[in-house]
């Protein structure tokens, strides 16, 4: 019944609980240069060889990273391991607070982003049918012809990256990075380069070479203003609206002129269009919540549900007969856990809600990062049992707060904490209290305000506070909203109508005949049948042959709306999942070279001068290296602490430029806040989450 969001990891065998098969030991020789004898004897200091930081020369390893002193200007100490290849040795936080190094604002609100998105309606969508799931655990290069209907009717999806477990993420279809080619113009008359080995077409404006409309020079980063990193994009952001950027680039924009369909006209008894994550710990019952809204909102039949049940029983798993409708493959049956984003529908009374219910084990974040970063709201689940709760607040292992601090950084302002299973403790009201003290504080500090939380104590299992007030008289000492009441209480997010039309590329669906779509959410403009749009990195330009939404033909799609697009003039394997589609006189840069302003998350390892990291940006994944730390920023107040810092650790925020190993599809923040948000991981954990402030240097 679902569609499944494959974000193409192969996830080739078993995966355990440490999930320690990537190889993490990076080596960073290549990367990181061998100071000089002249850069480390420097009178009573010796340069740490990692973060170049100047240690005293008593110290034997660096006060900042703890790397041992290097062999080449220690005191006659040899030490003999370290002449093999270096591996890197990031200290853990607890090393760098006996180093007193960890941030001392334990208790500071060191908020996260501040993406404010105002709210207004969007199109209307028809009640469709769900689509099925794309759920082969395996990847697959994206040039085969995998997809198609699936025996429900809905449409399988094929996978397009993949990532290579020793050196990182890259796109499997070459295409995707080797196409850089011959030049043409831009539409500012610019000379670029044409990306291409495309179908003959050619773009009116493709690549510009180099991106001048940066909205931040020196003070948007110095000045923040109420302080906080979030305060330094608001800046950005006005900046760029009141017209201080320089960019010829920018002008164009302003000069783009929506017409007049592309616009929704409210049609009476319409529904709005939702996006809204179910994320939280491994087990906490998200998908069993989701199946059972289904269920109780007539998605799933009862047919289904009884088949479900029995399969389940068969397999002794009978306890998961509603997360079945959402776990479809055999390996998440079989596990009991999910794996994919699965993509469903239901209507409430005011949304048409795409439900994008995601992974909670640690080893799937990537798979919640690229399948639920589309989200407008989100439910973060808890398991109230004793033990669960605290399992998922566990700084290490538990996924609670990392979830909690992606989906803000998604851009997410507004969630309901449905406290599940609840049956387990008695539907205890001081359990709940507890949950809500200790969870809330913590999503006080990720920037959330109180007034935006809904806190709903349920059971998904005993049905109870779903879609009606609660029956159960041991929940009697609750007065609030029901959670489909909650949902219903969501403010509706803005969409960005008015400009020129960017819709980052999820999956890619390729029929047998030769068809090619491109699936995703339009984060900004409109398409019809019949546009031309530009489909990068391939910069070919392609034609709509017809649009689905939810597995429905439909004539337009406007910003907000989940579409698969099909296109024709161009060939099926330059367009692949990460990739963007534009309007063909606004391209999305295509770049390696980026300046990111980042926030190291609580309790995650420092980035390093040449750390070697994963790097996420709405679809599209790549291995990364921090070529430079320009700034340390003041978590409160944005000003600039110190410049050119040895590393960044918990808590802090910092401006720093990232070396990709491939290009990718990217945008600036405040040109396009959905294709600028990143997120910086490594050693399974998400270290660090961004934004894009600059691309330093683009694909000519
Ligand atoms: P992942 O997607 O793998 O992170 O798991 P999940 O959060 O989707 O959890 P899932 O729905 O697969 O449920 C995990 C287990 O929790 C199953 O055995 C469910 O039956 C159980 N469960 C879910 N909701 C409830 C509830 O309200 N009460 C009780 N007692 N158990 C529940
Ligand atoms: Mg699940």
């Amino acid at each position: 019944m679902p569609r499944k969001v494959n974000c193409g990891i192969d996830y080739d065998d078993g995966y355990d609980d440490d999930f320690d098969d990537y190889d993490y030991g990076y080596d960073v020789e290549e990367n990181v240069k061998e100071p000089s004898l002249q850069d480390t004897i420097k009178r009573g200091v010796w340069r740490c060889s990692v973060c170049t930081y100047d240690n005293d020369d008593t110290m034997s390893s660096c006060d900042i990273c703890g790397i041992l002193r290097s062999p080449s200007v220690s005191n006659g100490t040899y030490d003999e391991k370290r002449t093999a290849p270096f591996k890197f040795d990031v200290p853990s936080p607890d090393d760098l607070v006996s180093n007193g190094l960890h941030s001392s604002a334990q208790h500071s609100k060191a908020k996260i982003f501040d993406f404010k998105s105002s709210r207004a309606p969007s199109s209307g969508v028809g009640k469709n049918e769900a689509v099925k799931v794309l759920s082969s655990a395996k990847s697959s290069d994206s040039s085969h012809d995998s997809t198609g209907k699936d025996k429900h009717g809905g449409i399988i999806f094929s996978k397009n990256l993949e990532i290579n477990p020793s050196s990182g993420f890259k796109a499997s279809d070459k295409s995707s990075a080797s196409m850089a080619k011959g030049r043409v113009e831009d539409s500012d008359g610019r000379s670029v380069s044409n990306n291409l080995c495309s179908s003959g077409q050619s773009s009116s404006s493709l690549m510009p070479k180099e991106r001048t409309d940066m909205v931040e020079d020196g003070s948007s980063l110095t000045h923040g203003g109420e302080g906080y990193l979030t305060s330094n994009l608001k800046n950005m952001t006005l900046g760029a609206k009141s017209g201080n950027s320089k960019d010829i680039k920018a002008n164009s924009r302003a000069q783009y002129k929506p017409e007049k369909w592309m616009f929704p006209e409210k049609a009476e008894g319409s529904l709005t269009q939702l996006n809204l994550a179910i994320v939280g710990h491994v087990d906490s019952g998200k998908s069993t919540l989701s199946g059972r809204l289904l269920h109780l909102l007539g998605r799933i039949s009862q047919k289904e549900m009884h088949k479900y049940e029995k399969e389940s029983k068969l397999q002794g798993k009978g306890s998961f007969a509603y997360a079945w409708a959402l776990d479809e493959s055999a390996e998440e049956r079989e596990r009991g856990v999910t794996m994919t984003v699965a993509v469903t529908y239901l209507d409430s009374k005011r949304y048409h809600v795409v439900v994008l219910d995601s992974p909670g084990h640690k080893d799937f974040v990537p798979n919640m990062i690229t399948g639920a970063t589309p989200a407008d709201a989100a439910i973060l689940v808890i398991d109230a049992s004793i033990g669960s709760f605290e399992a998922g607040m566990d700084g290490t292992k538990g996924q609670t707060r990392e979830h909690a601090q992606l989906i803000r950084s998604f851009g997410v302002d507004q969630i309901i904490v449905a406290v599940n299973k609840m049956d387990a403790v008695e539907y205890s009201k001081d359990r709940f209290d507890l949950i809500k003290s200790q969870l809330g504080t913590f999503l006080r500090s990720c920037d959330f305000k109180d007034s935006s939380v809904t806190w709903i104590p349920l059971s998904a299992v005993e049905n109870q506070n779903l879609v009606v007030a609660p029956s159960d008289v041991r929940l009697s000492w609750y007065h609030g909203p029901y959670l489909l009441d909650a949902i219903d209480s969501f403010q509706p997010s803005s969409r960005d109508f008015s400009k020129p039309l960017l819709m980052p590329i999820c999956d890619v669906i390729k029929s047998s005949q030769g068809q090619v779509s491109a699936c995703g959410k339009l984060e900004a403009g409109a398409v019809r049948s019949g546009s031309k749009v530009l489909v990068m990195p391939s910069a070919d330009i392609a034609t709509v042959r017809s649009l689905e939404r939810d597995s429905q033909t439909c004539s337009i799609a406007r910003a907000g709306d989940n579409v698969a697009i099909n296109l024709h003039g161009i060939d099926g394997n330059h367009v692949i999942a990460g990739g963007v589609l534009c309007h063909p006189d606004f391209p999305v840069a295509f770049a390696r070279h980026l300046e990111l302003k980042v926030l190291v998350l609580d309790g995650a390892t420092p980035i390093l001068m040449g750390s070697q990291l994963e790097f996420y940006a709405h679809h599209a994944k790549e291995a990364a290296r921090v070529a430079r730390i320009s700034l340390l920023l003041d978590s409160k107040t944005g000003k600039v602490t110190k410049k050119a810092p040895r590393c960044i650790v918990a808590k802090q925020s910092a401006v720093i430029e990232l070396v990709l190993q491939e290009s990718i599809c990217i945008e600036m923040f405040s040109k396009c806040k959905a294709l600028g948000r990143v997120f910086l991981r490594t050693l399974g954990r998400t270290v660090a989450v961004g934004v894009v402030t600059r691309i330093v240097e683009e694909l000519v």
